[in-house]
């Protein structure tokens, strides 16, 4: 199927970046949120990304602006209704995500395909409850999502294969490698990654070392951009819980989150956003 309409739900830090990387790849996008203030918060973003682009020498002027062009705002999911793939990118709740998805199964063309960029929730369930389960997927885009090459792929037990197909030429488009996995418990990326972070906030609970040195000894010693506790304050702690949670009621006691983990939520100090996690920030 040839998408080229594509809205993205959710103008929060994981949907404006997703509209940025599918407008910069030609896409024409309805950026949606539930205030026109939120929803022009993230094109904001995604204006101050571009000109640290053209500033850079990365992007031309001409480029800039067309891209710009290619992006609507907009607080109503009325304007989803001539798109050929919806992206949701709301906060992490089931309920939630199941009232926008069934407002758009009404409003969207039979053609339309819904992807949800969910980081647990199961893909199956909350196709279910659409008319279109067959062409229901998930699309599991990485954070920071206009710089990460990773799309994680998430069929549901009815997901069609050209849906499938669709969507893997849709993140190609966007400069991104699509890897297909089942719907399962954190899918493939979280249930590899979430356990790492959470064995890092063990170590810290246990005083086994500082949060530098534990940082310090995966990034040197494993090779990876970010320490596991910087990753987990740049995720937010209170998604790490929510996944850890996900993983452990499914998938049993191993990936039991730990009480600091439990603790820090409770206290609001979630990570970057709230400034502070387990760094603090400005
Ligand atoms: N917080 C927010 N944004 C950041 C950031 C931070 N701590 N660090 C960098 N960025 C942004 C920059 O602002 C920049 O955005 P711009 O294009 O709008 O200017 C963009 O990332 C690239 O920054 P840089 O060019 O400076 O690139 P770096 O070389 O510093 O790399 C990074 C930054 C790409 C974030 C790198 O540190 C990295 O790869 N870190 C690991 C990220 C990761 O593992 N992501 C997966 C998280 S798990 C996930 O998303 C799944 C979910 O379900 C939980």
């Amino acid at each position: 199927m040839n998408i080229q309409n594509i809205a993205v739900i959710g103008a929060g830090s994981m949907g404006s970046r997703i509209a940025q990387a599918a407008a910069s790849s030609g896409y024409v996008v309805v950026l949606e949120d539930t205030d026109e203030e939120r929803a022009g918060t993230g094109l904001t973003k995604i204006r101050e990304s571009l000109a640290k682009s053209v500033a850079a020498g990365k992007l031309a002027n001409a480029e800039y602006t067309d891209i710009l062009a290619r992006i609507k705002i907009s607080a109503s999911l009325d304007e989803c209704v001539n798109s050929d793939l919806v992206v949701e990118a709301v906060l992490e709740n089931e309920a939630v995500k199941n009232q926008i998805f069934k407002v758009l199964d009404k409003l969207c063309p039979t053609h339309t395909i819904f992807a949800t960029n969910t980081s647990s929730i199961s893909i199956t369930r909350l196709a279910s409850l659409t008319a279109r389960p067959e062409r229901f997927i998930g699309m599991h885009f990485m954070n920071p999502a206009h710089v990460m090459r990773l799309v994680e792929v998430i069929t549901g037990l009815n997901t069609s294969g050209e849906t499938v197909n669709t969507i893997i030429s849709v993140a190609e488009r966007m400069g991104k490698t699509p890897v297909v996995v089942a719907d399962s418990p954190g899918f493939v990326s979280n249930r590899i990654l979430m356990p790492m972070i959470s064995d890092a906030i063990f170590c810290l609970q246990e005083g086994v070392s500082s949060r530098e040195n534990i940082d310090t000894i995966v990034k040197l010693g494993a090779n990876h951009p970010m320490g596991p506790l910087e990753l987990a304050d740049f995720i937010g702690l209170d998604i790490c819980l929510e996944i850890l949670e996900v993983l452990h009621a499914e998938l049993g006691e191993k990936y039991r989150p730990c009480s600091l983990l439990r603790k820090m939520v409770a206290g609001g100090r979630l990570g970057k956003k709230t400034g502070e996690g387990f760094y603090e920030y400005n």
